[in-house]
């Protein structure tokens, strides 16, 4: 591997790597806009200029690679790059400066503020002043759709938003009009995002609040939301997000991308918007027995008595719920998986399954037979299982599913539904328990490609409304479960 000093340090990287991921490794991150590693590099920002040694200009470090070692000396420095000359300072103020010309000063009112890499840039290094005594530019806003929303007046051109729209989505919504100082980011005439399903992005993408999401447009300023490391559960992949939530409500999801991991760089418009199912509108259900409050002890002594246990996982929940659930059950093969969900695959370079069931896998391995609930029907006809227990979410299972798990907790003498919202399935069983949401506990999921996923806790639950674990727990103490 060819080496390279960075600011008199050196480091060896493949060769072809680019100077700014190099300078990365050495823990020195470089300025930039326009670079990202999802898109082609285009070099238009010009923030990320470096003092290449023997090199008349400064270089963009998002476009310049690594040369390789020559052949007869593999370990010869092949680069010496700095990034703390006056040079180098001087063309970020610069560049500072005129990105700024006529970006407005409406930081107050921008939903941007406080993740924005123009006021982090121009905080670092930026000079202080502005020479503009010329009028601004000014755009009205506008909708590109239902989604997205363009301010205009605050794009600096960096065409992030217009290459994920041509080489990821591939809809090609977005372009650039006009030249000069009239130069813009729009759609093209009529067009709209609305039909593209990963829209989202573009607003995650834009380093400076110029596309904002309708959803979240002046709903909370960031500097209020506490981000906690979760999941997508609305497929197989368990794509890592950031969970951004106060008081105790969640208020939007975003990409939580994985070193090395591409499929984790975006997520779907769909999955976006799932941070909605977490906050509770109504009251928490009670635990109930035969449509009345109850203990779980008078459910754990109805669970006993009815006789033989099989456990029906769904399996869109942790590893945690799915081993303790399991232990329930009367014998090891009285497991059953549930969930049929599937989503559309329209970018197969980050959806790699079609598969909605986001702990399929974790479910399997602790020895849940999915696509076997017809037996379990049959066993419960047969009178070889007497008590089932459901955990369930009624978006993961088709109407087909649900009318098969009806039909077993009805031939079933005792059923019993975990459940975090009460659906007609869990209102026909027997008794049922609250459970948390997935933004209620912390556990963990083993996704499609086998990744263990773990995802935290952020919201505190209604009181009376408990983890998997922690019910079965007091299920299992009843001796004749132990
Ligand atoms: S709208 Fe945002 S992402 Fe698009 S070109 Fe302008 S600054 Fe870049
Ligand atoms: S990040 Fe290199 S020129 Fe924009």
């Amino acid at each position: 591997m060819p080496t390279i000093k960075i600011n008199d340090v050196a480091v060896s990287v493949n060769p072809g790597t680019l100077v700014l991921d190099a300078c990365r490794q050495v823990g020195i991150d470089i300025p930039h806009y326009c670079y990202h590693p999802a898109l082609t590099p285009v070099a238009t920002c010009r923030m990320c200029l470096v003092d290449i040694k023997g090199q008349p200009k400064l270089a963009t470090s998002c476009t310049t690679t690594v040369p390789p070692a020559p052949k007869d000396n593999p370990e010869a420095v092949v680069m010496e790059v700095f990034t703390n000359t006056p040079a180098v300072a001087d063309a970020r103020a610069g560049v500072m400066e005129f990105l700024l010309i006529n970006h407005p000063l409406d930081c107050p009112i921008c939903d941007q503020a406080g993740e924005c890499k123009l006021q982090d840039y121009s905080y670092n290094y930026g000079s202080g002043d502005s020479r503009m005594e010329e009028t601004k530019r000014r755009y009205r806003y506008e909708d590109l759709g239902a989604k997205i929303v363009i301010d205009k007046n605050r794009c600096i051109h960096c065409t992030r938003c217009v290459r994920f729209t041509r080489e990821i989505s591939g809809g090609g919504e977005l372009t650039v009009a006009n030249r000069g100082s009239r130069l813009e980011v729009t759609t093209y005439a009529g067009k709209t995002m609305d039909q593209n399903p990963f829209a989202g992005n573009v607003v995650d993408l834009c380093p400076v609040g110029a596309l904002t999401s309708r959803d979240f447009r002046f709903r909370k300023r960031v500097w209020y939301l506490k981000s906690v490391p979760s999941i997508s559960r609305y497929s197989a992949l368990g794509n890592p997000v950031w969970l951004d939530h106060e008081g105790n409500r969640v208020h939007r999801l975003r990409p939580r991308p994985l070193e090395g991991k591409e499929t984790t760089l975006f997520i779907s418009d769909q999955e976006r918007a799932a941070y909605e199912v977490y906050n509770r509108e109504d009251l928490a259900p009670a635990p109930s027995l035969r449509g009345a409050p109850a203990s779980s002890d008078a459910i754990a002594e109805a669970l006993r008595a009815a006789g033989p246990v099989a456990v029906v996982g769904q399996g869109t929940f942790g590893c945690d719920a799915a081993q303790r659930l399991g232990d329930l059950a009367a014998a090891e093969d009285l497991r059953y998986g549930s969930g049929d969900r599937t989503f559309p695959v329209v970018l197969p370079r980050f959806q790699t399954t079609s598969d909605g069931i986001v702990n399929r896998r974790g479910f399997a391995e602790r020895g849940y037979r999915f696509g076997a609930l017809g037996e379990l029907l049959a066993k419960v006809q047969a009178g070889a299982v007497m008590a089932v227990v459901v955990l369930h979410d009624a978006d993961f299972s088709s109407a087909e599913e649900t009318a098969l798990l009806g039909q077993i907790l009805q031939a079933a003498s005792f059923s019993l539904a975990l459940e975090v919202a009460p659906s007609a399935l869990g209102r026909a069983a027997t008794a049922c328990l609250p459970i948390t949401s997935a933004a209620e506990e912390s556990d963990f999921i083993v996704n499609h490609d086998g990744d263990l996923r773990r995802y935290s806790k952020a919201l505190q639950a209604p009181k009376g409304v408990r983890t998997v674990p922690a019910w079965v727990k007091d299920l299992a103490a009843v001796p004749a479960l132990a």
